[in-house]
């Protein structure tokens, strides 16, 4: 399925993007100030709400600062929310499963096979996760931070994937080839690779996993520029 009105996503390096529809402005994962391969959030990008996959540094990034900014929510799996709030943000408790519906934006946190913890003093963050996002029609998978594993199958049954968000750098989540067994899995119409060449360890090709997606799968793979929005519809 698809949306009739467009939706503009922003890749704003490693797992952080910016998804615009109609009113809605969503930030996930957004470590933007510290990272090193992030363009920056544009001053006219304010935000409704604010999806964190997991309590890790490079995801709950400056969600905190941006919810005390703009008094917007931070939706986080449990005990990373609970921080969050402990921390002066408005935050929004979730778990896996759960799910928050609009008239023309909906969201589901669906699990992930990671680890998560949260703040300098590392405390637990509660079950590592990822959002399957519907603005309108369109249904996008941010996957977090995950391996591979055959309950995505799940996480996206009878869902039609308009746009699979895939982590490729290996080492701490999936690398190029377990990135396309789960192509093959969740037969998104197009898959964007993330979280790949912010360090050392996690260097990829992505003009190469981009090949191996035209080669080995139905999907088309499409590569993001950080800072430059592209509109799915
Ligand atoms: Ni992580
Ligand atoms: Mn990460």
């Amino acid at each position: 399925m698809s949306s009739s009105q467009s939706v503009k996503i922003t890749w704003l390096g490693h797992a952080a993007f910016a998804m615009e529809f109609g009113a809605h402005r969503i930030l996930v994962d957004p470590w933007i100030s510290e990272n090193p391969t992030s363009p920056g959030l544009p001053d006219t990008f304010v935000p409704t709400k604010i999806l964190v996959t997991h309590g890790h540094f490079d995801h709950l990034g400056d969600a905190i600062e941006l919810s005390k900014t703009h008094q917007v929510p931070v939706y986080a799996p449990g005990e990373t929310a609970i921080y969050c709030a402990g921390e002066g943000a408005t935050a929004s408790v979730m778990n896996i499963g759960g799910v928050l519906r609009e008239e023309d934006f909906a969201f589901k946190i669906v699990t992930a096979i990671h680890s998560s913890s949260v703040g300098p003093e590392r405390k637990y963050g509660g079950h590592p996760a990822g959002f399957l996002l519907n603005f309108g029609g369109f249904r996008v998978y941010h996957a977090g931070d995950t391996a591979y594993f055959d309950e995505m199958s799940l996480v996206i049954r009878k869902h039609d994937l308009d746009l699979a968000l895939l982590p490729i750098g290996g080492t701490t989540t999936m690398d190029p080839t377990d990135a396309i067994d789960a192509v093959n899995l969740l037969k998104p119409t197009v898959v964007v690779p993330m979280h790949y060449n912010t360090w050392e360890f996690i260097a990829q090709n992505e003009s190469e996993f981009a090949r191996r997606v035209t080669a080995e799968t139905d999907s088309r793979c499409q590569i993001l520029v950080p800072g430059q929005p592209v509109s799915f519809n």
